[in-house]
Formats: C-alpha cells, sequence, structure tokens
C-alpha cells in the first residue's frame, strides 16, 4: 500500500469517528482533493459536511449598503463611479496600496455629489477598512492573489465580500472561501460580469424556457492579446502583478468570463457539477521573445528576459456530472479579435457570440438578424427589460457591468439570495490550477471537487424573476468628465 494511501486511509477513519464534533480541516479538504488523482478510483472523497447551504441563501435585508472598495488601478475607479448612480448605496471607504491612487478616487464621489470616504492605503490598510464597522459590502478589484486573503478577512469581519475574477487561484484558497462563508453565513460572489451581458441573458434565459431542448455541450474562452498593451506595459498592471502571473503557472489563467455564462446555461451546482477535466497548453512561442526584446530596450524589463512563460494558448475540456462538456480556452498573448466565444449547444438549438454576429441557429441555418431581434424581444429576461437600458448609458463593458453591480445592491437591499454564490465562485475559479495541474501531467484527468459537498443534487437555479426585489432605483445619470 503506497504511504500516502495509508495517511489517507488513517485520517479518514479518524475524520468519521470525529465527524459530529469537528468539522473537517483545510488538511483534511486538501487530501481529499490529493486522493481525486484517480490513485483510489474506487473510494470517495471525504470533504466533510457542509456547515451551511450558502445556495439561495437569503442574508438579512439591508436598507443601504455602506460599500469599500479595495484596489482603485484600472478596474476599481469604475466599479466606484458605477455604484456611485445607485439609490441605496454608500461609498463608506476606499483603500489602495498607493495612496494617490485613493485620492484620486475621491474626485469621483465628489463629481457626484456625494461625500467623500474614509481613505486607506498602504500593504496591509485593507485589513482595517475590514475591520471597520461602518461597512456592509467590500468590493475587490485587486491582483488575483489577494482576492481570497481579503474576501475571507472580510467575512470573518462580518462584511459580504464581492470579488473580481478568478475569486481564487488554489483549491486550498477555493475551500476557505466556501468555508468561511458557510460558517460566517456571508455572502462571497465573484463579480463575473460576463454573466450579465445581453446576449449570455438572451441564451440563459431562453435555455430555461426549453428553447435549447437539453444543453449538451458549450464553449467559453478568453481570447484578448494583452501581451504589448497590457502585460509588458509599466504603466499598466500595478507592480507588473499580472505578467508576473504568467510566469510559473501553465494552464488557463482566467477562466471565470468565458466559463461563468454556459456554466449558468449548465446548471452547475444546481443541478449539475463539473466532475472532471483534461487541460493541454502550447508551448510558449511569444511572451519569452517579446521579453527579450523589451529587455534589449529598457533594463527595467531585464529579469524577465530569463523567465519562462506559460504556453499562448491553453485549451481544457470539462466533463459534467451529467454527462455534458465544456471547452474553455485561454490566450492572451497572440494577435486575435477579442473572443469570449459563449457556444450554448442544445438538443433544439444552438447559440455562438463570437466571432460576431451573435447567431442562433434551430436547424442548419442561422436564424436572420430580424429573427434575432425578434427574440431579443421576447426572451430578454426582466433584469434586462428593467435595467438594460439604464446600464447601456452608464456603460462598463456595453452595460454588463453596471447591470451586475445593481443586482447585487438590489439584492442585498431585498434580502434575496445573490444570483452567483460562493460554490460558483470556486467551482469556476477552480479551473486555474486544476488545468494547471492537468497540463503539468501531460494532460492527465484531474477530478473537480464538489465544492457543494453533495447539494448540487438538489440546489435550484437562481432565480431570472426580479420577484420581491427590482425596488432599487438609480440616480441621475452623469458620466465623469461630461
Ligand atoms: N471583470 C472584468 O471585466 C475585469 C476587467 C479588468 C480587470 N478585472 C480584474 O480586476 C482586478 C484588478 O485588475 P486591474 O486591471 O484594475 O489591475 P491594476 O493593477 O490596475 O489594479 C490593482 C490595484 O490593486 C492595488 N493593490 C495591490 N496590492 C494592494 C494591497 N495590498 N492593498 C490595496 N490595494 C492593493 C494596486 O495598487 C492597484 O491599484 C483583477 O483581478 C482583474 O483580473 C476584471
Amino acid at each position: 500500500m503506497k504511504s500516502n494511501r495509508r495517511k489517507f486511509l488513517r485520517n479518514l477513519s479518524l475524520g468519521t469517528g470525529a465527524l459530529s464534533i469537528s468539522l473537517p480541516s483545510l488538511g483534511t479538504l486538501r487530501q481529499a482533493h490529493e486522493q481525486e488523482n484517480r490513485e483510489l478510483p474506487n473510494a470517495l472523497p471525504d470533504y466533510g459536511k457542509q456547515h451551511f447551504n450558502m445556495c439561495g441563501y437569503a442574508a438579512p435585508k439591508l436598507e443601504k449598503v455602506r460599500i469599500g472598495f479595495i484596489g482603485l488601478g484600472m478596474r476599481g475607479p469604475g466599479a466606484v463611479e458605477r455604484m456611485s448612480f445607485i439609490e441605496g448605496v454608500e461609498i463608506k471607504a476606499l483603500c489602495d496600496k498607493y495612496p494617490d491612487r485613493v485620492t484620486k478616487a475621491q474626485e469621483i464621489l465628489v463629481k457626484a455629489g456625494l461625500p467623500k470616504a474614509k481613505e486607506y492605503s498602504g500593504n496591509e490598510g485593507w485589513k482595517a477598512l475590514c475591520e471597520s464597522n461602518e461597512i456592509d459590502l467590500v468590493y475587490i478589484c485587486t491582483p488575483w492573489s489577494l482576492h481570497t486573503p481579503m474576501s475571507v478577512y472580510a467575512m470573518k469581519n462580518s462584511k459580504h465580500a464581492a470579488t473580481e475574477v478568478s475569486a481564487a487561484k488554489t483549491i486550498d484558497e477555493c475551500w476557505q472561501l466556501v468555508e468561511t462563508s458557510e460558517k460566517t453565513k456571508k455572502h462571497c460572489m465573484m463579480l463575473e460580469n460576463c454573466c450579465y451581458d445581453f446576449f449570455e441573458l438572451l441564451t440563459l434565459n431562453m435555455v430555461r424556457q426549453g428553447m435549447f431542448g437539453e444543453v449538451v455541450h458549450a464553449e467559453g474562452a478568453y481570447l484578448h492579446d494583452l501581451s504589448k498593451d497590457y502585460l509588458f506595459n509599466k504603466n499598466a498592471y500595478a507592480d507588473m502583478w499580472r505578467l508576473k502571473e504568467n510566469i510559473g503557472h501553465n494552464g488557463n489563467l482566467y477562466p471565470t468570463h468565458g466559463l461563468g455564462p454556459v456554466a449558468q446555461c449548465m446548471n452547475i451546482n444546481r443541478g449539475d457539477k463539473f466532475d472532471h477535466l483534461t487541460s493541454m497548453s502550447t508551448n510558449d512561442f511569444s511572451l519569452k521573445n517579446i521579453a527579450k526584446e523589451m529587455a534589449a530596450q529598457d533594463d527595467f524589463f531585464k529579469p524577465y528576459a530569463d523567465k519562462s512563460y506559460r504556453g499562448n494558448m491553453n485549451t481544457t475540456l470539462i466533463k459534467t456530472n451529467k454527462g455534458k462538456t465544456i471547452m474553455v480556452q485561454h490566450d492572451v498573448s497572440t494577435p486575435r479579435p477579442y473572443s469570449r466565444i459563449h457556444l450554448v449547444s442544445g438538443t433544439k438549438a444552438v447559440a455562438q457570440k463570437w466571432p460576431g454576429p451573435e447567431r442562433i441557429a434551430f436547424g442548419h441555418t442561422w436564424i436572420k438578424k430580424e429573427e434575432l431581434d425578434e427574440l431579443y424581444k421576447k426572451y430578454s429576461p426582466p433584469i434586462v427589460t428593467h435595467i438594460g437600458e439604464i446600464a447601456k448609458e452608464v456603460g462598463g463593458h456595453g452595460g454588463m457591468d453596471f447591470i451586475m453591480d445593481w443586482r447585487l445592491i438590489d439584492c442585498l437591499r431585498n434580502g434575496l439570495p445573490l444570483d452567483q454564490d460562493v460554490y460558483d465562485a470556486a467551482a469556476w475559479s477552480s479551473i486555474m490550477p486544476l488545468s494547471e495541474k492537468s497540463v503539468a501531467a501531460k494532460s492527465k484527468s484531474v477530478d473537480v471537487p464538489d465544492f457543494t459537498r453533495g447539494t448540487w443534487k438538489t440546489n435550484k437555479p437562481h432565480d431570472m424573476t426580479l420577484n420581491g426585489g427590482a425596488t432599487t432605483t438609480v440616480r441621475k445619470i452623469s458620466k465623469q468628465g461630461s
């Protein structure tokens, strides 16, 4: 018997006796995940029991939602501005490692005629923000490695956490989010804005209405050339964090934009779940070359010239428990038009958004533009008819960012469950470390942990009706700089 198997079985038998008095530690969860390497094909992994089911959980209503923002780089200030338009929101705190970014973000509040927020800065200023008793929701727009520590600390300090994508970088972090959200009964929402884009919402609603029959296969991606303008730009990501992420990690580094909307179409964590995946990456054919070119022109880039970079294109194939498949791709380093693919293929219809134009087919040919317009009229869900036009005016990726923020606030103010819960955050984010693991093992199949610990079988899909909500209004829009 292999020694790790012996150790696992010992822990399992100890764990069974101890379950009634103590819940599994993260160490046990990690071991359970290790077991999923298929060394023990007949044994079920033991993740312990769910502490509390956060799927469908409605937190007590908050009349006002007092927000503290952490991370005011390229993404954060836009979120501050969007929230400044929403009635019932109070922006109480602004935080960034760099104090000048905080000062600059105050201008957004001044322009909106709102009171200035309390300022926090430095490497650890965010902890004091999370500890403040003037805040209900911590909204996180920092580099990936800080998402889980900040979300966990926020929840432990009795705040709801909303974090930019991806919510976690490792399987341990995924479990930390799940465990903390369940134990504190605080929401942990990953801000997957692509779930709120107009075509994605149309296809999701059509799937819900049975127009696609049984969804069989889906595809999503993040294909966006960030290399020269962002990754190797000294004035883009703070302290070059995103370029550093591309060194030493080889897999799908950014899976959730493509995955979130199609996972919702497949009721992942709510009737089905990700079972296992296999992942393959190309070699790197561009990043090291760019690093060398940049280093030849500017000494700043010299430390990056001798590094190994992740393969340009990663393709991951996920199989669900119900036998469906999802293909997810990631490439941010070759020149090609932006694409999240967004393909949903069912027994009665198929939809695809990228490359454009958006289209739907019920047979061999795509329907005409006028027919698609009719589908938009008939099947756009209530959230779009209610807030879609205002969202387009506010902007943020064509309006989807505002729809997401408005819905988050409206749910919190009306005590409604959030559309995306901690299990979605964990499962969608887990594709990053799991794809890396599969790539490192010559595309070996890797199991996806069941973050719901069994409740995926009975959890209900999120409510698309707006029932019990839609009471949150929007202030008169006067865009910054206009
Ligand atoms: N959903 C989307 O469409 C979308 C779009 C862009 C970025 N993002 C995500 O948003 C996040 C931020 O990206 P970005 O482009 O703004 O990056 P950025 O580097 O421009 O901003 C990150 C900010 O976090 C700050 N920060 C770093 N360490 C900190 C600390 N210890 N305490 C407080 N602040 C700290 C940095 O100073 C910087 O201002 C990333 O997770 C990114 O993936 C999402």
